[in-house]
């Protein structure tokens, strides 16, 4: 047992042995150590065998995690809402691009609900790097789209390259991002690696930060009220503004928007956060022990939205706004939709079921401060989209 959660079954234990020994190899192979976004990144995404790469269930009642298009249309119906008027002003040409399409569900009720305002993008293009999720996506999308939505949608081996005007969207994207890990001692940044132990078990190890990640700790450090203190510990996104040029590509007018969980900077690098972020997921309950069961866990670092802001702004996008996922979707019609969406509910149970999922979507308690909406603009308003709890003096 990993903190309470029950043991894989036989078939899975086997197939997270054998992620752990390609991991292994590879931590043998580089010396004896590798950094940790690299253990991350294999653990998630190594063909085949990574957690997103192979077959486990993972979204819904009976995975591992459950993101907020599979808790309710609701939430995608309201960012259909606030990415309408984007749509519209870009006519007939708009391309809708989503990053991580999960399941399929939130393009399922999004497709549905452009097409019920008349603000259908030309496309809908899915870049998504898990090919079992992807397969996944489109048979969902097959089985439950109109034949003329459906043809609309297409899936991306990688950002638009070519010129493109639309919209996109990444919900729960960011934090699946391989992080680096730091540590700082005696003044200096470290790097957290992975290494084995004489029993072949991941064990953490630390070496000297390169020069990149030094720099990037460095210039975070800079923007707190203190320094790091000594043994401080947790995870920057070094790529993030590569990231976030290369995944707009050539995009020339539109909007972008974020939905994650994760904080401000001052508030993510608190002086009592001092082990970071970083958990892992399985059958809903969360651990910290991101070694165990390779492949089978989710592992997911909280975002830096300061970063995120700087890095939209470095791609050259202006910043539309910034507020909690309950303000986000209040502003894009939450009562609105709730509204349009009870008549058509038969029974007690349902309704009530529906009020429940704006209740996950919006309490503190729940998803409605813990993740937050970040947009951005270029030709376009999208700032329009935050009228409501504007939280962009904490950035
Ligand atoms: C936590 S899931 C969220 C899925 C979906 N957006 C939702 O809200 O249900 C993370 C998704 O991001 C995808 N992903 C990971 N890295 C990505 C990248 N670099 N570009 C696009 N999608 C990525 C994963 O394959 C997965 O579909």
């Amino acid at each position: 047992m990993t903190a309470g959660i029950p043991e894989p079954d036989a078939d899975a234990q086997a197939h997270s042995a054998r992620l752990r020994d390609v991991i292994g190899e590879q931590i043998i192979a580089a010396g004896g150590r590798m950094p940790f976004w690299k253990f991350m990144e294999q653990s998630l995404y190594a063909p085949g065998l990574g957690y997103y790469s192979a077959g486990a269930h993972k979204f819904g009642a009976g995975g591992d995690f459950t993101t907020a298009p599979e808790r309710s249309p609701l939430f995608s119906q309201c960012v259909a809402h606030a990415l309408a008027p984007v749509l519209r002003q870009l006519g007939d040409l708009a391309v809708f691009v989503e990053l991580g399409g999960g399941s399929g569900a939130f393009a399922e009720a999004c497709l549905k609900s452009l097409d019920a305002t008349d603000a259908l993008p030309k496309r809908y293009a899915i870049l998504e790097p898990s090919a079992d999720l992807r397969q996944r996506q489109q048979s969902r999308l097959r089985d439950a789209l109109p034949p003329d939505l459906f043809e609309r949608v297409d899936w991306l081996d990688g950002p638009l390259a070519e010129p493109w005007e639309g919209v996109l969207f990444a919900n729960e994207v960011i934090d699946a991002l391989p992080a680096s890990r730091f540590v700082v001692r005696a003044g200096r940044v470290h790097e957290e690696c992975v290494a084995l132990d004489g029993e072949g078990r991941f064990v953490r190890a630390e070496q000297p930060a390169d020069a990149m990640l030094a720099a990037a700790v460095r210039q975070v450090e800079a923007q707190l009220p203190e320094p790091f203190t000594d043994g401080y510990r947790s995870e920057l996104l070094v790529q993030l503004p590569y990231w976030v040029q290369a995944v707009v590509g050539g995009l020339r007018r539109g909007a972008l928007l974020f939905i994650d969980y994760g904080y401000a900077r001052s508030e993510y690098y608190l002086p009592e956060r001092s082990d970071g972020t970083l958990r892992a997921f399985r059958q809903h309950r969360m651990t910290a022990d991101v070694f165990a069961w390779p492949g089978l866990q989710d592992i997911t670092a909280s975002v830096d939205f300061t970063a995120l802001a700087e890095a939209g702004v470095g791609a050259g996008f202006e910043f539309a706004g910034y507020c909690s996922q309950a303000s986000f979707l209040l502003g894009s019609g939450l009562a609105q939709r709730l509204a349009e969406a009870e008549p058509r509910i038969a029974d007690e149970a349902g309704r009530l079921a529906l009020h429940q999922q704006v209740r996950l979507l919006t309490l503190p308690s729940e998803m409605g401060e813990r993740f937050q909406a970040m947009g951005f603009q270029l030709g376009v308003d999208f700032d329009e989209a935050f009228p409501v709890g504007d939280l962009s003096h904490r950035l």
